[in-house]
């Protein structure tokens, strides 16, 4: 018999996070589109959210004026939290939906059709499979349409995380927190020395101890240098447009693509 994998359950975290959504976080979400996309590039596009997590980044997209909103998460208390996000945050919510599923689903990923912008921020790596999750995603994606995706880096600590993230896994809720006690003030401290910015302001309309408990206990876990990513996602028939690294050495890169259609003829 296979070892039953420890999955983490983003789902409750998620949950907890939405308690905090205001004006400001979805703001923050649709600045951090547009940096990725360009301006007005969402107006009448359709729009798949892979891992929506709160379902933020699919409230920010139907904001910006994309056509039809999909989110997918694999956690049904991630998705219960999106839809209860939209209908709050959505002045009319009718083109947005969640469903729960996996990326990894083949067969009914295939069933959704193809999207004009395929989003899926922080998720491939959790999965268990990134190869396949990656395949699955860019076959979602229409002809000449874009790609983003937001992939760990690849540092020396990282196989010091994975073991930190299975472990965490692995034992008891009150393990856990003492666990979160001990390593949020090191990743404060680790943050502050990178970027020698305030760890409490974060980006994406994110927060600081919610993203800890996410970092730490987020597994199955796995990452890649940009040069990696780059090479799986021209695999898969991707022109990378753009990639902007992570702001700290275990943080994600996100790239942004556009899939290559061969001309007729
Ligand atoms: C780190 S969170 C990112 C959430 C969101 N994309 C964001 O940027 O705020 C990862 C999300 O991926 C979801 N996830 C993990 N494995 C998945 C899978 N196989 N299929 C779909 N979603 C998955 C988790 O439940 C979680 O909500």
């Amino acid at each position: 018999m296979g070892e039953r994998v420890a999955v983490f359950k983003f789902g409750e975290n998620w949950a907890s996070f939405s308690r905090s959504i205001d004006e400001t976080r979805i703001e923050e979400a649709k600045q951090s589109l547009k940096k990725l996309f360009g301006e007005g590039a969402f107006s009448g596009k359709s729009f798949l959210d892979i891992g929506c997590g709160s379902g933020l980044f699919s409230i920010a997209a139907a904001q910006l004026g994309a056509r039809s909103v999909l989110g997918l998460d694999v956690d049904p208390i991630s998705v219960a939290t999106s839809q209860s996000n939209a209908a709050h945050w959505l002045k009319s919510p009718s083109s947005i939906s969640f469903r729960q599923l996996s990326i990894l689903d083949g067969e009914q990923m295939n069933q959704l059709g193809t999207f004009d912008i395929v989003y899926s921020w922080g998720v491939l790596h959790h999965t268990g499979n990134m190869k396949l999750a990656l395949r699955n995603a860019g076959q979602r994606v229409a002809p000449n349409g874009m790609l983003m995706i937001a992939i760990y880096n690849r540092h020396w600590s990282s196989g010091v995380w994975k073991v930190i993230k299975w472990v965490y896994n692995r034992v008891g809720s009150w393990v856990q927190k003492i666990l979160i006690w001990i390593l949020t003030p090191v990743i404060f401290l680790a943050k502050w020395l990178v970027t020698f910015q305030n760890p409490f302001r974060m980006q994406r309309g994110m927060d600081f101890m919610h993203n800890v408990i996410d970092w730490v206990g987020g597994y199955p876990y796995e990452y890649a240098s940009i040069a990696e990513m780059s090479a799986a996602l021209e695999n898969i028939g991707f022109e990378r447009l753009d990639v902007f690294p992570a702001k700290v050495p275990t943080g994600c890169n996100e790239f942004v693509c556009r899939k290559i259609t061969a001309s007729a003829g």
